[in-house]
């Protein structure tokens, strides 16, 4: 398995549309394993394809806390089946540092479909809900940073710009 590059805020190509996945193939496994590896080094709890620059709707999940538990999701959509607006606070491997409060439904009914291409559906809430909510964002070129203020939003990205600007010189 490979580790993965994480993409950070601002990279554009955080921003790009994912594509619908059509090919159920050894490439897809692959891909959700190298990121289920990436997502478990870097301590996250989801992780979608567009944040390791590969643009297609795949995300991976793990809220177990032995990390053996992994949910791979393929084509994303969902229904809200509660829209009770809950605050999640949220952290992400794109934005390091930075949290942020955002509004989640409170309970939405997933289809997705596993690496073999069958359908599935699962209702989710709770943690489960935010983060399928936050991947799927995610999947759509949408950020943390977008609930946030522009003042707060120009913070972070002055810092991140900074930090990789250090990266890089040294
Ligand atoms: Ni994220």
């Amino acid at each position: 398995m490979n580790r993965l590059n994480i993409l950070t805020f601002p990279d554009p190509r955080l921003r790009k549309k994912a594509s619908t996945i059509t090919s159920f193939d050894e490439d897809l496994q692959k891909k959700a394993e190298d990121m289920l590896f990436t997502m478990y080094e870097d301590k996250g709890i989801g992780l979608a394809a567009t944040q390791v620059d590969i643009h297609e709707r795949l995300i991976v999940i793990d809220l177990s806390e032995d990390r053996s538990d992994p949910i791979f999701i393929v084509n994303p959509s969902y229904e809200v089946l509660d829209d009770t607006q809950e605050i999640s606070k949220e952290g992400c491997l794109s934005i390091p540092t930075f949290q942020q409060e955002v509004p989640r439904a409170k309970e939405i009914e997933l289809s997705y479909q596993n690496l073999k291409g069958e359908s599935e559906k699962l209702i989710a809430d709770g943690l489960l809900g935010y983060c399928i909510q936050h991947e799927i964002d995610h999947l759509n070129g949408k950020l943390l940073v977008d609930y946030a203020s522009s003042l707060k939003r120009g913070r972070i990205k002055e810092k991140l710009t900074k930090m990789k600007d250090g990266k890089n010189k040294g």
